[in-house]
């Protein structure tokens, strides 16, 4: 599967491109998105099956709006824009754009008016789209029909069947619109005559072939996390390049119970790269003595994960080049957060390459979402207990004693989240709670134990549920399983006698306690 069949998706700079390649993988379709300035030519040599127009924030009325190759539209094969896509389409092949006398934003009401074949065969006759513009097509070019429509939108969605070209105002790719998978499906399988084959061990396959493209036959750096993303990376970079790959695990002491032995435990018997295991966890610590302000914290582990990082990398001598597990999230959180004010400060090790000298930055796990990089990671051989882990801070259980850490502490929380995480699995609960943590609490309290008077800590239970971590509600964790947790954390975990369960959403709240 060298030369998978594809499509092309030109990209004018539309928030949502990345989410159209992505509906386009999850159609089984292998897809290369590129900038709208590509030459026909340029497309034409990737022999795509298909183009999709994506949407963009601009008014394609306005001088300088970005247009495509007008040889687009003649390469032979079909052509779908969506939102400014389509109204590009308008104005290139003759027809016109104007403004709307009503703006339409959020879920409107289609009317899919030919449902009888093409584009919106199978689709009920009315059904809520995602729609976003201000701007639509007032006058379609010739050869083309209305295919839907809604109250305030005439021209909803065009075709021009016997040129193979369409347009859809509203956005198909979101799942705030009811039918636009099918949508998708029908324009690449039944228009494009794709087959629809393409899956995660061709996507991997694929990317091997592109790192082996770029790193030649130079070795590479990469910087495990202990989380999901850079382990996967780290099992790809393994299956194109095997043992000129290097991976540094910086193990500052905060990390769960048995988390850093799986690490090195995966990577040195299932993927047997070089690997180095900086136990670094003196180190953190001496640093963070009396240290209790949260972002001091994070800031001084941020600083000694790169020291311990660049140490090490020193030790190993030169590699060519540097890998990171960068995701789609990632890269566009790193574009918004301009001017944003920060809650809370994420360390990364962003600046590192240029830093240290490597001859370029090896990302292949750059496209994809979340779950993508799950699946990928059980395609590659990765067991699910990594795979699916819950998210984890950079700075570990440092964030969860609140004020003054001390290894006593980081005890307590460690051996109290095993519990809670055991009890989660074993109630069957680890893949509907979103995160579930223990915190230690700096507050202590007055108990009884046996017949003795006890002054020990309060540990909190954090479980919530959310989808994309920035706002998240409450776990709705049964009262019987909270009254075991509770009975196991009092009863094994010394210096603890009391648990709280944190009820409070965020906002106001936030996920972690620091
Ligand atoms: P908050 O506490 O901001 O958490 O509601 C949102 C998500 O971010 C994680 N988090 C961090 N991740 N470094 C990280 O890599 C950090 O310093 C950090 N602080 C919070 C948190 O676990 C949750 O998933």
């Amino acid at each position: 599967m060298h030369n998978p069949q594809r499509v092309v998706i030109l990209d004018f700079g539309g928030q949502y491109t990345q989410l159209i390649a992505r509906r386009v993988r999850e159609c089984g379709v292998f897809s290369e998105v590129l900038p709208y300035t590509a030459t026909a030519e340029a497309i034409q040599k990737l022999d795509p099956k298909g183009v999709i127009l994506s949407g963009g924030p601009s008014c394609v009325l306005d001088e300088g709006a970005p247009l495509c190759d007008p040889a687009v539209y003649t390469l032979g094969v079909p052509v779908l824009g969506i939102c400014y896509g389509m109204q590009l389409t308008s104005v290139m092949l003759g027809g016109a754009v104007a403004a709307c006398n009503l703006r339409e934003y959020g879920r409107s009401l289609v009317m899919m008016d030919r449902r009888d074949g093409g584009l919106l065969e199978g689709l009920s006759p009315q059904s809520f789209c995602w729609m976003s513009h201000t701007y639509q097509v007032s006058a379609m070019p010739e050869g083309f029909t209305v295919i839907a429509h809604t109250d305030n939108c005439p021209v909803a969605a065009m075709a021009d069947e016997q040129r193979r070209i369409y347009g859809v105002q509203f956005h198909p790719e979101v799942t705030h619109t009811e039918e636009g998978r099918r949508v998708l499906e029908n324009f690449l399988k039944k228009i494009c005559g794709l087959a629809g084959d393409w899956n995660m061990e061709a996507y991997a396959e694929l990317a091997v072939q592109r790192i082996r493209e770029q790193v030649k036959d130079g070795t590479v750096l990469l910087g495990l996390s202990g989380g999901v993303d850079s382990a996967v990376a780290a099992a790809l970079l393994y299956r194109a390049i095997g043992h000129r790959l290097t991976c540094v695990y910086v193990d500052h002491g905060f990390m769960r119970a048995g988390e850093s032995d799986q690490v090195v435990d995966i990577f040195t018997r299932t993927f047997p790269v070089e690997l180095v295991h900086a136990d670094a966890a003196e180190t953190f610590f001496a640093d963070l003595a009396g240290v209790t302000d949260p972002e001091k914290k994070r800031k001084i582990i941020g600083r000694d994960f790169v020291e311990v990082f660049k140490r090490e990398a020193r030790k190993l001598g030169k590699r060519d080049h540097f890998a990171q597990g960068t995701i789609y999230p990632d890269v566009i959180e790193s574009g918004d957060v301009k001017g944003s004010a920060v809650i809370k400060s994420h360390h990364n090790v962003g600046g590192l390459p240029a830093e240290l000298g490597f001859d370029s930055l090896v990302e292949p796990l750059r496209m994809l979402f979340k779950d993508e990089v799950r699946k990928l990671g059980l395609t590659l051989g990765l067991p699910e207990s990594l795979v699916y882990r819950q998210p984890f801070p950079g700075p570990g259980l440092a964030i969860r004693v609140i004020g003054e850490l001390t290894p006593d502490k980081v005890r307590i929380v460690r051996e109290s989240d095993l519990i809670l995480r055991e009890e989660i699995a074993r109630a069957g609960l680890d893949r509907s709670v979103s995160q579930y943590f223990t915190v230690l609490t700096g507050a202590r309290s007055v108990g009884v134990m046996g017949d003795e008077r006890t002054y020990a800590y309060a540990v909190a239970i954090r479980a919530v549920t959310t989808d994309d971590f920035m706002t998240a509600d409450v776990a709705q964790i049964p009262y019987e399983l909270l009254g075991r947790i509770s009975t196991r954390i009092v009863g094994e975990v010394k210096g603890v006698n009391r648990v709280l369960y944190d009820i409070t959403t965020k906002p106001p709240a936030s996920i972690e306690w620091e």
